[in-house]
């Protein structure tokens, strides 16, 4: 039986326009959060980079976290590096997760596993989470490569875990700022999921890969794995029911209050269920 928490996420991406909308939303949220929390079920607003700040005064107090997009790969502090934000920057603004190795970021500015390396050292360096997100395209889908894709994308954390072991000290702290985010490409945005049993097959795969580069320590036998793409209020009690979904990072469904808390509900329901 399952009992960890689950966590529902909100990527707003490039969402809202206005500082004003940013407010709205939150203040949407925060009030209709009944008794401050969702039971057995974290959850986490992922703004821009320029949000961060106000976002991280109107949830102080509240339940909710607070992660960042990106940060730069180059520096985990400060330098040349014009347009980035660093891990120790995002972190100052509010930040306590960041978002590492999500598909726009790999497709649309060529981030690859050199790259991603770098943003996860630098995010552990400063204390940040990672949400460190993977998925197969429509043409790797197709032709049957999922998981060959999955583990070429996880090499990077058996990297990663490596280091941390021969630091000789933290992977269980690795196992607390660490979630794998299942996002198929062809999935995001699209309307279109996989099946439950597919996810299912794919969640019980991921966590089988890391619990391997793990090793005998154990400390990541119980690392969250979320999925992503086209996730609603309709579909998400679907994706909850399934033991090894340890909840969902949602993309557009989180631009809207009573959406982004009704899967929240969805994945607290099923938790309540399994503790039952
Ligand atoms: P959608 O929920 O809009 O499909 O986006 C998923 C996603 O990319 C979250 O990171």
């Amino acid at each position: 039986m399952n009992i960890m928490q689950a966590w529902v996420i909100g990527n707003w991406k490039q969402q809202p326009a206005t500082l004003q909308a940013v407010d709205e939303l939150l203040d949407s949220v925060i009030k209709r959060l009944p008794n401050g929390d969702v039971p057995l079920c974290n959850t986490m607003v992922i703004p821009c980079h320029v949000h961060l700040p106000a976002a991280n005064s109107k949830l102080t107090n509240t339940s909710v976290a607070l992660g960042a997009q990106d940060i730069c790969a180059f520096s985990a502090e400060t330098g040349a590096f014009t347009g980035d934000c660093s891990a120790a920057q995002v972190r100052d603004a509010g930040a306590d997760w960041v978002l590492v190795g999500h598909s726009e970021r790999r497709q649309y500015y060529g981030e690859d596993n050199d790259i991603l390396l770098k943003k996860l050292r630098n995010a552990l360096s400063q204390q940040l989470g990672v949400i460190f997100c993977i998925g197969e395209t429509k043409a790797q889908y197709d032709s049957e490569q999922t998981l060959q894709v999955l583990e070429d994308q996880l090499s990077v954390i058996q990297r990663i875990i490596s280091e941390h072991a021969s630091e000789s000290n933290n992977e269980a702290n690795l196992a607390e700022r660490l979630i794998i985010a299942y996002e198929p490409v062809w999935a995001i945005g699209t309307g279109k999921v996989p099946t439950v049993e597919e996810v299912t097959a794919t969640h019980s795969h991921i966590k089988q890969v890391i619990k391997q580069y793990a090793g005998a320590a154990g400390e990541l036998d119980n690392l969250c794995v979320l999925y992503g793409g086209s996730v609603n209020a309709d579909n998400a009690a679907i994706f909850a029911q399934a033991d090894s979904v340890d909840g969902a990072l949602v993309g557009g469904a989180s631009l809207n209050a009573e959406s982004f808390l009704a899967i929240a509900e969805a994945f607290s329901a099923a938790k309540a269920s399994n503790v039952q």
